[in-house]
Formats: structure tokens, sequence, C-alpha cells
């Protein structure tokens, strides 16, 4: 028996939002399995992009950092010409890139929905569109890895728009995986419970909420960004080659129960 490959030298990895918390963890992570990483990150926080790009570049491999708005096509479209035009291919995306508002539904406006639907769905959908289109049309074979979330398969008070969105996630996974298998592009995603990152750190010092968590996951703790990064890497690597349309769960056993 030949143990599969997790390595991923000589691949071109895109990541977004990957100036912050699982971001920037699956950016270094992709980086030590061998990865060139373009760590992108919204316009204006390129303070935190260059922090990222610092600590994946100890790795030892290429990294570029790109300015992106995911909620913008242009913004997308440049981004993937950039890329193309420094390194001339892209062979793994990670649409990491995510916003929530905590509000119950009868409170919800339409900016709100906006603001989650356009940058955790529509943003993810159109990133996923422009990279595939690219690896089309050079012949095929690369990996697109969604960052959903645990709410995307079940429900959570005060996350109404929240929960929709990510549960679009793992169903779009589905389709894109089904439309891309004949391309050889594998389209998976990871649903992480809650991970302490600068989206959730500020609601967990608040005690009640860390306590009604604690009592939802199994394993008894929170998860931290080191807990979520394997995922990745699988689903980036020759390891998962045979796996699309995939929601790989990694949620302490919230979801078990
Ligand atoms: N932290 C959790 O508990 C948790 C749990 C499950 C899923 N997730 C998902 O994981 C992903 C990462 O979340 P995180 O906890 O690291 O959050 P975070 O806030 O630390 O990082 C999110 C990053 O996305 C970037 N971003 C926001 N809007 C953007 C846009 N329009 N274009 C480009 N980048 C944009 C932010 O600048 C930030 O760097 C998100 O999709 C989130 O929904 C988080």
């Amino acid at each position: 028996m030949i143990l599969p490959s997790f390595r991923l030298d000589g691949c071109i990895a895109v990541v977004t939002g990957a100036g912050s918390g699982m971001g920037r963890a699956f950016s270094i992570a992709l980086a030590h399995a061998g990865a060139d990483v373009v760590i992108t990150e919204l316009p204006g926080r390129e303070a935190n992009a260059c922090e990222t790009a610092e600590e994946a570049r100890a790795a030892g491999h290429r990294v570029l950092t790109v300015p992106l708005d995911v909620t913008q096509t242009a913004s997308i479209h440049e981004m993937v010409n950039r890329v193309l035009a420094e390194w001339g291919r892209i062979d793994i995306l990670v649409n990491n890139a995510g916003v929530n508002i905590l509000q119950y539904a009868v409170d919800v406006t339409e900016e709100a929905w906006n603001f989650i639907v356009d940058t955790d769905l529509k943003g993810l959908f159109f990133c996923s569109q422009a990279v595939a289109r690219h690896i089309i049309q050079r012949g095929g074979r690369g990996k697109i890895i969604n960052i959903a979330s645990q709410v995307g398969l079940v429900g959570y008070e005060q996350r109404p728009v929240y929960c929709a969105a990510k549960g679009g996630v793992v169903n779009l996974t589905r389709v894109l995986a089904l439309e891309w298998a004949p391309y050889r592009i594998n389209v998976n995603a990871v649903a992480p419970t809650v991970v302490r990152t600068p989206l959730v750190e500020k609601l967990l010092q608040d005690k009640a909420v860390l306590e009604d968590t604690l009592r939802r996951i199994p394993l008894g703790r929170v998860a931290e960004v080191d807990d979520i990064t394997g995922a990745v890497v699988f689903l980036a690597s020759p390891a998962s080659d045979f796996v699309t349309g995939h929601t790989l769960v990694v949620d302490g056993g919230w979801t078990a129960m």
C-alpha cells in the first residue's frame, strides 16, 4: 500500500479573506504543505494580509498578496487576472471570506441580508466561477474548497441569514461538483463549529454564550483554527482526489446530537 500524498508542491492556491482568523491559518498551512499561496484580502486591510504573508513565507514558498472584495465581480476578475499574469495558473481556491451579523429573523434588514448573502454565498459563487473558467480553459484539474459552517446543516437562533447562506454553500458545493467533475475539478466544503477567531472572539467573552456553546459540543471545547486546517489541506491534496460534492464537518460532535 502507498500512503496517498497530502503534499501540494508546485500547486498555486488562492485563499479569500486571508488576512485574519481561519483564512490566515489556511494560507500558512497550505504553504507548509508546499503550495505557493495567494493571500487575498479586502482593500484597506493590507496590513493584515502582509502579516499573513510574512508567516506563510516562512514555509519557504512563493507568496503573493492581492486585494479582493468578493462582493464585487470586477474585483474578482482583477484578482484572477493578476494571479494569472504573475504566476500563470491557479490550482486551488479556498473560499474562506465570510461575515455574519447576529439578529433575530424579525429584526433582519434588507441591508444586513445583502451584506451577508453577497459575501458568504454570492461572492463564493463568483470566485468559484472565475477560477473554474480558468481551470477548464487550461484543460482541467483543480480543487475548490468552500468554507461553510455547521449552521449550514442545522438551525441556530439569531443567525437566519447566515444559516441560509451557509446552507446555500453546502448545496451549491454539490451542484458545482457535478458540473465540473468532467474537468476534474473537485468541489468540497468544510463545515466548522465555533472557532476562536476575531469573528466570534467577542461573543465568546460572554459567559452565558460560552456555556451554551460548550453544552452543544460533545468534545467539550470550541475549536481553534488549527483544528480546521487539516481538513482544508486534505481537500486540497491528491489524498482527496476521489472526494467531491462533500461537506466535511469539523464540529466536535455538535451536529451528531
Ligand atoms: N469563527 C467561526 O466560529 C466560524 C465557524 C464556522 C464557519 N466560519 C466561516 O469561516 C470563514 C472565516 O471566518 P473567521 O472566523 O476566520 O472570520 P474572520 O472575521 O476572522 O475572517 C474573515 C475574513 O474575511 C474577510 N472578508 C470579509 N468580507 C470580505 C469581502 N467582501 N471580500 C474579501 N474578504 C472579506 C475579512 O476581512 C476577514 O479577513 C467565514 O466564511 C466564516 O463564516 C467561521
